[in-house]
């Protein structure tokens, strides 16, 4: 994998990197314009989503949606339904309607190669958004705009000490993980980073008693949850990989007659509005927050590239950690 901490830092000349210079093209049949691009066309920009799985995804869509359409471009979106097949098709239709720039999360890490070679050769820049992909070569794609995952494990690991702390939980610890869509950069990385604290810092007390996915959906959390609660019914924790996962395996633990938040601890990562209720209730005990409003630094992302500008080789998005007790002041200030 291109391992995220690996990327440059340095700023990558766009035009070098991709081999194109930052000519106009056809706008796709969307009718000319003089916004959004400085050029007399507009941008047309491929978008292929991974899917509607949570509800980060859907304040993601809607930062995207909104802000191509504020930058004044020519959005052509299509939602992957979480297969790699149809992003894939996306993608490739794109590159039939010779867009001006592709854009896409990647649904999982591997399997990229022979359609990004096929933008390259129509010398179309590819950019990454929020997930990562597997490959040897860089020239690929532009730059990703997304978050560090492994630093939002290790983070989870380190808001979990503070949540064992509170609770006045000592010694042994008895962890089920849900993880989220497996291959996809942010299922493997959050789990590496965790485990690396866990490693570190607790590796006698702290143990992943069972871990499986639950694809980043509530149906998905509700439930392997419940069959964890079967196998493991004396579990300490959990930790999701999302809200939405957390949200549904709350549903399974109050099913087993268990007070989540209590009997259970919780640690997500998202941070989306009904992570902070539940969160408010004291069903969730903290949450690593991955913002999903990338649009806006998307849309800069394309303009800079448009004009064969330099961009980093990762756009890092600004995050943050929530306890409980922040809860109900953050609430009303959660935006997605
Ligand atoms: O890639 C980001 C992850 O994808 C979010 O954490 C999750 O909710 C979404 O489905």
């Amino acid at each position: 994998m291109l391992n995220r901490r690996n990327f440059l830092t340095a700023a990558v000349g766009v035009a070098a990197a991709t081999g194109l210079t930052a000519c106009a093209k056809d706008d796709g049949g969307s009718g000319g314009s003089s916004s959004g691009g400085g050029g007399d066309k507009k941008i047309t920009l491929g978008f292929s989503q991974v899917g509607s799985e949570s509800g980060w995804r859907s304040a993601n869509t809607d930062s995207i949606k909104s802000a191509a359409k504020e930058a004044g471009y020519n959005l052509k979106f299509s939602d992957a339904q979480q297969k790699q097949e149809n992003q894939i098709s996306a993608i490739r239709s794109y590159i039939a309607q010779k867009v001006d720039v592709i854009a896409f999360s990647p649904v999982v890490v591997t399997g990229w190669d022979a359609v990004l070679k096929e933008a390259k050769a129509a010398k179309i820049p590819v950019i990454l958004t929020d997930r990562s992909v597997e490959t040897k070569d860089e020239s690929l794609f532009v730059t990703l705009v997304g978050s560090d995952f492994t630093d939002e494990g290790r983070r989870a690991a380190k808001i979990l000490e503070k949540v064992l702390e509170k609770a006045g939980h000592k010694g042994k610890v008895k962890i089920a993980q849900l993880e989220g869509t497996t291959g996809a950069a942010p299922a493997i990385e959050r789990a590496k980073g965790f485990k690396e604290v866990m490693d570190a810092e607790h590796k006698d007390d702290w143990k992943i008693v069972v871990s499986q996915t639950g694809d980043f959906t509530r149906a998905g959390g509700k439930q392997v949850m419940a069959a964890f609660l079967q196998s493991n019914p004396d579990i300490d924790v959990l930790f999701a990989h999302n809200d939405d996962m957390g949200i549904g395996a709350i549903q399974a633990i109050e099913a087993a007659g268990k007070k989540p938040g209590k009997d259970i601890l919780i640690v997500t990562v998202d941070g989306v509005k009904d992570g902070f209720v539940a969160m408010s209730e004291g069903k969730i005990n903290a949450i690593v927050e991955c913002n999903p409003l990338l649009g806006p630094q998307l849309m800069e992302v394309v303009q800079t590239v448009k004009d064969g500008g330099t961009v980093d080789r990762w756009i890092k998005t600004k995050e943050s950690d929530f306890m409980q007790d922040q809860a109900k002041d953050a609430l009303p200030t959660r935006k997605y």
